[in-house]
């Protein structure tokens, strides 16, 4: 099997390019469709990418017009937290380009019901997701979708409320259904500290309830060198 899987020497080279590919994939779903329905990442490594798209898009009203933000999973957290999610974006994106806030759509995470939370956002998660970027924890799992998790059979709701084993451990996750019903899914993996779990990503035998970073194997990965460190060949690069 052939990956899509792109090497930078640092994290901000990864950075620039993931922002040169968001841009591009946002383009060219506007120029077909009439706007870009893109799910954002949780956690810090998509932080320098955010402000990589921020600076190269910052004066283009027109384009941020036909932009609508999404969130692959948050924390139950309030926005204010520096463990929101939504915060990590509104720090390093919204806060820096001409977004309608009527185009950002966050996830009520401070709902006292978490399942409320998740059917409301159901509601208006877009069908075909143009891009859903992605990070991956150091268990391998995407989103809030942790190893051996009842999330990881869910077929039928796209959202769900889990408990993660990652503190904050009340979440809110889209499920696999809305991974392979995106056009697009770009992976951003840094650090030697994900090394062992992109090894089990990219491994000919494995299961995605051990590693749900295997349900995204065939998405664009953008790694670093220190998160390759245990992958050896053969697996291909294109
Ligand atoms: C979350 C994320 C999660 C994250 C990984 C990597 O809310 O925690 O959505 O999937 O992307 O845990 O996190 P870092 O980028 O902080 O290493």
């Amino acid at each position: 099997m052939r990956f899509h899987l792109e090497t930078f020497d640092d994290p901000e080279q990864l950075a620039r390019a993931a922002a040169a590919e968001i841009l591009r994939c946002a383009k060219g779903a506007i120029a077909a469709r009439g706007r870009f329905d893109w799910l954002l990442a949780g956690g810090r490594t998509p932080a320098r990418t955010y402000r990589a798209v921020a600076a190269d898009s910052a004066g283009e009203g027109a384009f941020w017009r036909n932009v609508h933000l999404y969130w692959g999973d948050e924390r139950c957290v309030p926005h204010e937290q520096p463990e929101s999610n939504y915060l990590v974006a509104r720090q390093n994106l919204l806060d820096c380009v001409p977004v309608p806030p009527e185009n950002i759509h966050a996830i009520a995470a401070d709902l006292p019901d978490p399942s409320a939370a998740a059917d409301r956002y159901d509601a208006v998660l877009p069908g075909r997701p143009d891009l859903v970027l992605l990070g991956m924890g150091e268990d391998g799992h995407v989103a809030s979708l942790f190893p051996h998790s009842p999330a990881l059979d869910q077929l039928r709701r796209r959202v769900v409320a889990v408990v993660g084993t990652k503190p904050p451990h009340q979440r809110i996750t889209v499920t696999p259904p809305v991974l392979g019903a995106a056009r697009q899914v770009l992976v951003l993996v840094s650090g030697v500290a994900k090394a062992e779990a992109l090894r089990r990503v990219f491994a000919d035998e494995g299961d995605f309830h051990d590693t749900p970073a295997r349900l995204v194997r065939d998405a664009a990965w953008f790694v670093d060198r220190e998160a390759l460190a245990d992958i050896r060949p053969p697996v291909r690069v294109l």
